[in-house]
């Protein structure tokens, strides 16, 4: 089948074109982001490939239809940006990679906390400029701390098995109760009472209308003065505007970001000589207290590999019966509960 794999930096294309073994599809790399500019390149192609800040809303699917595209294979878990309705009434099918690894998310989640909580990103500056001064650098054990985590799927089931190893209390707040968090000790509260208790808030639920803007103005006012958070899940869910507002109090004490908001603009490419015209993102990188990394929690090795060899799957199931091994269907969207405790 040919395949219009858009977004592509070297190493999707190298973990793809491994996963593709004996070139059974016919993958064309394009380093475009789709939308509806870009989407003619998906001519002769019966499905695209996207990532994460892809554009695929309404106009573009009824693009990509009208082009022969018959199937919407995601390489991500995330599938906030599909316009599912759209997709649906077009009768394209969309496919997604529930899991790679937990661990890759999980673990980079630990890394800017110890990083925000430890200055590391101060720290190894200072030593490179011959500076050896600890004045500033002032940390907390995370031993006896309480962290809160919003949504224990397999990403916050894993991230609360390593914050109870650091020696955390670990409180959650999500739809349903994981029995693995249970077995770790991890108690269950409603949202304001995690974040009233929280030394730190770490997101891992998927951004739906009930969770965009999640962390505003009226819940960083709920957080402890002083606590940290933690978004590796999907920018929109914290009202970046009302986090400067917190940070610039003294409300909120860190924040660590591996996703943003407007981030489809920034990320995955080097801006290093150009000037960022985003002011809310660049007074963000103003703050001590504020670490930001580029969308890069998935990024091992392991979970590329994984997020291609499930990707790969997808096709050949839609291939051989019409449908992804991993389907993304409409309900997916409409019945974003409210969560209980
Ligand atoms: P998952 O589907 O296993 O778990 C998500 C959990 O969130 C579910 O248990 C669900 O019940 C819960 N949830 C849904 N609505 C909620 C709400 N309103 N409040 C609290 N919890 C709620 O997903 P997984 O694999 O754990 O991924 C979580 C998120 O992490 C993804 O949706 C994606 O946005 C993000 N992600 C980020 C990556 C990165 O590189 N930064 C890579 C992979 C995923």
């Amino acid at each position: 089948m040919r395949v219009a794999v858009f977004s592509t930096r070297p190493y999707d294309r190298e973990f793809l074109t491994r996963a593709n073994h004996a070139g059974r599809h016919d993958l064309v790399f394009h380093e475009a982001r789709l939308d509806a500019g870009t989407a003619i390149a998906a001519q002769g192609a019966q499905a695209v490939c996207a990532f994460v800040n892809d554009r695929l809303d309404a106009d573009v699917l009824k693009r990509l239809h009208g082009l022969g595209v018959r199937m919407v294979a995601l390489r991500s878990a995330g599938f906030n940006h599909v316009d599912l309705p759209a997709a649906a009434a077009l009768g394209l099918a969309v496919g997604r990679v529930p899991e790679y690894s937990p661990y890759a998310v999980a673990e980079h989640t630990a890394a800017l906390i110890l990083t925000l909580n430890r200055k590391i990103h101060r720290a190894v500056a200072r030593v490179r400029e011959g500076n050896f001064a600890l004045e500033g650098l002032l940390g907390f054990d995370l031993h006896g701390r309480t962290v809160g985590i919003i949504g224990t799927g397999k990403i916050g089931a894993c991230f609360a098995r390593i914050m109870s190893g650091f020696g955390c209390t670990v409180l959650a707040h999500a739809p349903e109760v994981n029995p693995d968090c249970i077995a770790l000790g991890v108690r269950y509260v409603a949202l304001p009472d995690l974040l009233a208790a929280s030394d730190i808030v770490s997101l891992h639920c998927p951004l739906t209308p009930a969770t965009r803007h999640l962390i505003d103005a009226p819940a960083l006012a709920g957080m402890k003065r002083g606590a940290m958070l933690i978004n590796t899940s999907r920018g929109a869910m914290v009202d970046t505007r009302a986090a400067i507002g917190a940070l610039k109090s003294g409300q909120l004490g860190s924040l660590g970001l591996d996703v943003y908001e407007e981030e489809a603009d920034l990320f995955f490419r080097d801006l290093s000589d150009e000037v960022i015209r985003d002011d809310v993102f660049a007074r963000l990188l103003t703050f001590p207290n504020v670490v930001v990394t580029g969308h890069q929690a998935f990024f091992t090795a392991d979970a590329l590999t994984g997020i291609a060899e499930v990707t790969l799957a997808n096709l050949d199931h839609f291939e051989a019966d019409g449908r992804p091994l991993h389907a993304v269907s409409v309900e997916r969207v409409v019945s974003a509960a409210p969560p209980a405790g």
